[in-house]
């Protein structure tokens, strides 16, 4: 089988789905956000206060064209689609889906959180980063899935039965 990435804007459930799903298919798992995090030795959120995004963006870039294992699952950070060259790597080395939801739906998901530096901007902002990265999305993926009105398990099962 080949290896899957999940990406998607922050709060779509990536992560969340990414464990479930590489428990029941017993493959490794990688959580993007978490390698830059042990690559750096710092937060994100420290990380984009002390060396800014494109620091940011530059390490997870490398991460994700390091990550050499095979027949493993990848949740991506809401940003990895920002780099033309990620777009290549994620639609000629994975299966990737991207996991779509509203911005009504990714809000109420993420009220009161404090860990992501580009969810703290004001709200017009936030939206136009969401509406700019719809094609981006779209551009990276194999196949959508609307997870609007998913829980994590129906949304792991729907890719359990498409792959
Ligand atoms: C980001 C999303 C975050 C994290 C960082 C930047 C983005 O990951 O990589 O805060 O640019 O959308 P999640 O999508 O897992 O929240």
């Amino acid at each position: 089988m080949t290896s899957i990435a999940l990406i998607g804007f922050m709060g779509s459930g990536k992560s969340t789905v990414g464990k479930m799903l590489a428990r029941q298919l017993k493959k490794p798992f990688y959580d993007l956000d978490q390698e830059v995090i042990n690559k750096v030795g710092m937060e994100i959120r420290d990380i984009f206060s002390k060396y800014g995004e494109s620091y940011f963006r530059e390490v997870e870039s490398d991460v994700l064209s390091s990550l050499q294992v095979n027949n493993c699952i990848v949740a991506t950070g809401g940003g990895i689609v920002e780099s033309e060259d990620n777009q290549q790597i994620l639609k000629s080395k994975y299966l990737t889906f991207w996991l779509k939801a509203d911005f009504n739906t990714i809000s109420n998901r993420l009220i009161g959180d404090k860990a992501r530096p580009l969810w703290s901007q004001d709200r017009d902002k936030k939206m136009d980063l969401f509406n700019r990265r719809q094609l981006l999305y779209e551009r990276s993926s194999n196949k959508v899935i609307d997870v609007n009105d998913l829980e994590i398990k129906e949304t792991t099962d729907l890719i359990l039965r498409y792959i």
